[in-house]
């Protein structure tokens, strides 16, 4: 195929051309109804390609023409039998892939630290979760990704498992042993579903790891607006072999699909790939190399340490794309929180996310050298700042704990009832503090980096309250309860 050719973004180009009279939706009519202070921002040509599902346009529930070609481009870029747009994120993704996988009852090995949307996903599907431990990295206080090992001892241990679902690579670039896991999975015949969502660019560079359909997994999901040049929302899914059933991917894909879905974002998929497919390989080259220079020049900082290669080998750490640098503060006496507020308020620079530990500065083919320049210089002087002793002050348990190195993820929370049962049951608001022995009826995840600490359907337990209740004192901001502040809790009544 042409993979210089762009057959959905010209389709637009071409009814923008035509200069068809609209009387069709977005009632904007390509930006002359719309009010000039976002029209004159955001200009007239992205207005003039918002349209809609109009004659030659193709239908994105139903692509026979331009975007079922765009798609076919993709799926050969990506080495993939099928791949499909979509432009309500990975978060979609994840939801399509349990639902085309799975019917409810049926069993899903799944890593704790999975993005929330797949406790949204099994509530939606019904699938029982059951949960495998990701690798705990003491030294760096954070999750990598399951092992072979964990994957073939959760198989072994629960032989009714249908589907495997795996993370990789994780927000901070470490990616799991696919290839072996691949093997286990499949020689089982059991279905491999990846969570990509970090990984869009993985395929087209030999530095870096194995991408998921490289390996051959079943289903695949990409963010290509993460760390490609897509426009937010925009995902991918890839197929590769039989083991779903096509035709009912493409059920659920309908069901989750807006009837008027944002052409901008489907053309910037389908440029996307272009883009990768005839640059990629330049264009990361240059990225991978500009991550690496700077991850060596904010290592060089006093107190400072940002981890690369030497990762690889780790539990859980099989590779490790070079293009995330996490930049551990611990040692400057800072938690992540307020590194970043410190970054972002003082020296404007705005990192992808901050944890207890660490900010991370996400390196794509849009980051340039001045954009690196500015990120050393505001760690440089992040690093000289005069710091009061006293900097865990909220909570003095977090300090001991940090200089002890005894800090540790609450254990996962048994289980009561299934995601979908406790989500659909009646509940109650009880005192957070007081909740221990109680099932959770929501979920509890600090952000970032979305990763729920307890679920619906799990039995709250005192590791969990004191964790949590350590978090909120941090600072960290929880996604999920209906009390942020997590002074009460909602649980089956
Ligand atoms: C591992 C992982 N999967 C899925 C998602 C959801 O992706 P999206 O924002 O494209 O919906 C995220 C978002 O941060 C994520 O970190």
């Amino acid at each position: 195929m042409d993979q210089t050719k762009t057959p959905y973004f010209q389709v637009l180009l071409d009814y923008v051309d035509s200069g068809t009279t609209p009387f069709h939706t977005p009632g904007h009519k390509q930006g002359l109804g719309m009010h000039r202070l976002l029209r004159e921002f955001v200009g007239d040509n992205v207005l003039a390609i918002d349209l809609t599902q109009i004659l030659g346009l193709d239908d994105l529930l139903e692509p026979r023409d331009a975007i079922a070609q765009a798609e076919a481009l993709a799926a050969e870029a990506y080495g993939a039998d099928h791949t499909f747009f979509l432009i309500n994120g990975s978060t979609s993704g994840n939801q399509a892939m349990m639902m085309a996988a799975l019917n409810p009852g049926e069993k899903i090995a799944i890593p704790r630290n999975a993005h929330k949307s797949c406790v949204g996903a099994l509530v939606m599907s019904g699938a029982i979760p059951v949960y495998m431990k990701p690798e705990v990295d003491e030294q760096l206080h954070m999750d990598h990704t399951v092992t072979p090992e964990t994957v073939e001892q959760t198989l072994e241990g629960n032989p009714d498992v249908k589907a495997i679902f795996i993370v990789s690579p994780t927000y901070y670039g470490a990616t799991a042993d696919l290839q072996a896991i691949e093997r286990i999975v499949h020689e089982r015949n059991k279905v491999l579903l990846v969570d990509e969502a970090w990984g869009p660019h993985l395929h087209f560079h030999p530095a870096l790891p194995l991408s998921a359909t490289e390996i051959g997994a079943d289903l695949v999901v990409n963010s290509t607006h993460k760390m490609l040049a897509a426009m937010s929302q925009a995902s991918m899914l890839h197929q590769i072999g039989k083991r779903v059933d096509t035709d009912r991917l493409r059920a659920v894909l309908r069901m989750f699909l807006s009837t008027s879905p944002n052409l901008v974002l489907v053309a910037s998929l389908d440029v996307a790939r272009m883009q990768m497919a005839t640059e990629g390989p330049a264009l990361l080259s240059r990225t991978i190399e500009l991550s690496n220079t700077t991850r060596a020049r904010l290592n060089e900082i006093k107190d400072v340490y940002c981890f690369g290669d030497e990762m690889i080998g780790r539990p859980g750490v099989a590779g490790f794309d070079p293009t995330k640098i996490t930049i551990t503060v611990k040692r400057l006496g800072y938690t992540g929180y307020e590194a970043n507020e410190i970054l972002r308020y003082r020296y404007n620079v705005q990192c992808e996310l901050a944890d207890l530990f660490n900010v991370l500065a996400l390196f794509t083919i849009g980051t340039d050298a001045a954009a690196a320049e500015k990120l050393v210089h505001g760690v440089r002087e992040l690093a000289r700042e005069d710091r009061p002793v006293d900097i865990f002050s909220p909570s003095g348990v977090l300090e001991r704990r940090l200089k002890t190195g005894t800090y540790n993820f609450p254990p996962i929370p048994p289980m009561a009832m299934t995601p979908r049962e406790a989500f659909l049951a009646q509940t109650e608001k009880v005192r957070f503090r007081q909740s221990a022995g109680r099932i959770c009826a929501e979920v509890i995840t600090p952000y970032p980096p979305g990763i729920p600490i307890i679920a619906p359907g799990e039995r709250v337990t005192k590791e969990i309250i004191e964790y949590l209740a350590l978090e909120v004192k941090a600072g960290v901001h929880m996604q999920g309860p209906a009390d942020p502040e997590l002074k009460t809790i909602r649980v089956v009544a």
